[in-house]
Parts: C-alpha cells; sequence; structure tokens
C-alpha cells in the first residue's frame, strides 16, 4: 500500500486489492478504489485521485461507508447520500459523489463478476 501524507488513512493506492475501479469523469479526473474482499465482507479500502478536495472527500466517504459491509450491502451506499450527509459539496460537488460512489460499484462488480 501507498502510505498516505496528509492524514486521510483511506487515501492512497493497494497492491494486492481483490478488486480495482478505475473511472475517469467528465471533468477529466479519475477516481480509483481498491477493494478487499474475503466471505463476501468488505475488509479494506483505499480510493486514489487526481481530483480536487471535494472529489478527495467524496472518495473518502465511500470507503469509510464501504469498510465492514457485505458487498451487496456496500452497493447501497448511494450519492444522494454521499451529498445529503454534508462530507460533499452540495452543488457544484455532487458529481464528485457520483464519480466516487460509480467507482466503488466498478470495483464490487469486478469481484462479483469473478466471483
Ligand atoms: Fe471532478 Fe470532483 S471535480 S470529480
Amino acid at each position: 500500500m501507498v502510505k498516505n501524507d496528509e492524514g486521510d488513512e483511506y487515501f492512497g493506492r493497494m497492491n494486492d486489492p481483490t478488486s480495482v475501479g478505475v473511472i475517469k469523469g467528465p471533468c477529466g479526473d479519475t477516481m480509483e478504489i481498491y477493494i478487499v474482499v474475503r466471505n463476501d465482507t468488505v475488509e479494506d479500502v483505499k480510493y486514489f485521485t487526481d481530483g480536487c478536495g471535494n472529489t478527495r472527500s467524496c472518495g473518502h466517504a465511500v470507503a469509510r461507508r464501504a469498510i465492514g459491509r457485505k458487498v451487496t450491502d456496500a452497493l447501497s451506499i448511494s450519492a444522494g447520500e454521499i451529498i445529503r450527509s454534508g462530507e460533499c459539496k452540495q452543488e457544484s460537488g455532487r458529481h464528485c459523489a457520483i464519480l466516487a460512489v460509480s467507482t466503488l460499484y466498478r470495483a464490487i462488480a469486478d469481484y462479483l463478476l469473478k466471483a
């Protein structure tokens, strides 16, 4: 794992994830979500993005919610939930939440489709 230097325990890349999701948003930012799954439970999550602070906040919000949940339960994490929580800018940053959640879904789909 790449250790982050800004105090966000979920920020960084992972060398040995169970699966990965990577999506480039329409704004040009890329989100990467790495998950470790055991017994259908998300045991660890890291996110990495070259995007702005709000994008990072959304990556953090998604990672924090996903850890410890069953993979199918983690699919119920929604962009609306992240936006309503105040962890993401309500208006200008909505697409950041959508990007983060969509990337989590892609990582989970990658796991489910190869399981
Ligand atoms: Fe591009 Fe947040 S500004 S995803």
